[in-house]
């Protein structure tokens, strides 16, 4: 029987290698002339690199653990009956890579029976590698990273993203930020909540907020919050799931405040 903390390093190295696969195709395509096709919604995009990606990250997942089940967002689910499942994202920020801005990932998170256990994103662009593993830590380029010690939202800076199709709701995303930014609070808008998770966990950050997300935005970017010290919920407070929409991450210890914004406390 295969010794648990060998399994993990297996693990953690196929991770690596299909991050860098996936990264080499966004280099490749990067600023280049490639095909663009519109998804549901108007300007909700998927590119050619994001399917050239996509195979290249599966491709070496299934070489090397081909009876784990596989969730990505432009093929779907490969289904398979095991403990494991990776959840890719073969560009988070399609939208600025299709527009040459180079805010934009791969991000792939490990999930062992249903909790996440390792996470990678990589920006190419800014040669940034972030990665956790479950009870070791959050690095970024190797080395350990932490959140931030803000302890209050009217001084925090914080970010957000929208949803392709606005989701009028009470407290949706436009009257959450224009409660923030009228109060002068900076809420910034990266346009990929892969890396926006990662900038908390960093410390960069002080919080992140979005109302509508997939499990691939979410899968590795969570991990890292958590890593780093910091707290994912839903908007009830929850321990987060990626499979469930809403997602609030913060250092912490401005969590409980900006909750009672998102939900419509005034401020
Ligand atoms: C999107 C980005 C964006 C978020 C959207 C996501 P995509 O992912 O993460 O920041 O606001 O909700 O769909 O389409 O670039 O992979
Ligand atoms: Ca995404
Ligand atoms: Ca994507």
């Amino acid at each position: 029987m295969m010794n648990l903390s060998y399994f993990c390093t297996m693990l953690k190295q196929t991770l690596l290698k299909a991050t860098e696969a996936g990264a080499q195709e966004l280099r490749r395509f990067f600023n280049g002339s490639f095909v663009i096709s519109n998804k549901e919604g108007v300007n909700n995009l998927v590119t050619e690199a994001d399917h050239a990606a996509e195979k290249a990250i599966m491709d070496i997942i299934q070489a090397d653990f081909p009876d784990h089940f596989i969730l990505s967002e432009e093929s779907g689910e490969i289904v398979q009956d095991s403990t494991y499942k990776w959840i890719i994202d073969p560009i988070d920020g399609t939208v600025n890579f299709a527009n040459g801005i180079p805010i934009c990932c791969v991000s792939i998170g490990v999930e062992q029976d249903g909790k996440m256990i390792l996470g990678a994103v990589y920006n190419p662009f800014l040669d940034e590698f972030f990665f956790a593993q479950k009870g070791f830590g959050a690095t970024l380029n190797d080395k350990q990273i932490g959140v931030s010690n803000k302890t209050n939202v009217a001084e925090s800076c914080l970010v957000t993203g929208f949803p392709y199709t606005y989701l009028d709701t009470p407290n949706g995303p436009l009257t959450v930020f224009e409660k923030l930014i009228r109060k002068g609070v900076p809420v910034r808008r990266l346009g990929s909540a892969a890396i926006d998770l990662c900038w908390v966990a960093a410390g960069r950050f002080d919080g992140f907020y979005e109302h509508k997300l997939q499990a691939w935005d979410s899968a590795a970017g969570f991990l890292m919050v958590e890593e780093a010290g910091g707290k994912v919920t839903d908007f009830a407070g929850n321990h987060y799931s990626p499979y469930q929409p809403h997602l609030l991450a913060t250092n912490g210890k401005i969590h409980n405040e900006l909750l009672g914004i998102v939900n419509g406390n005034p401020f």
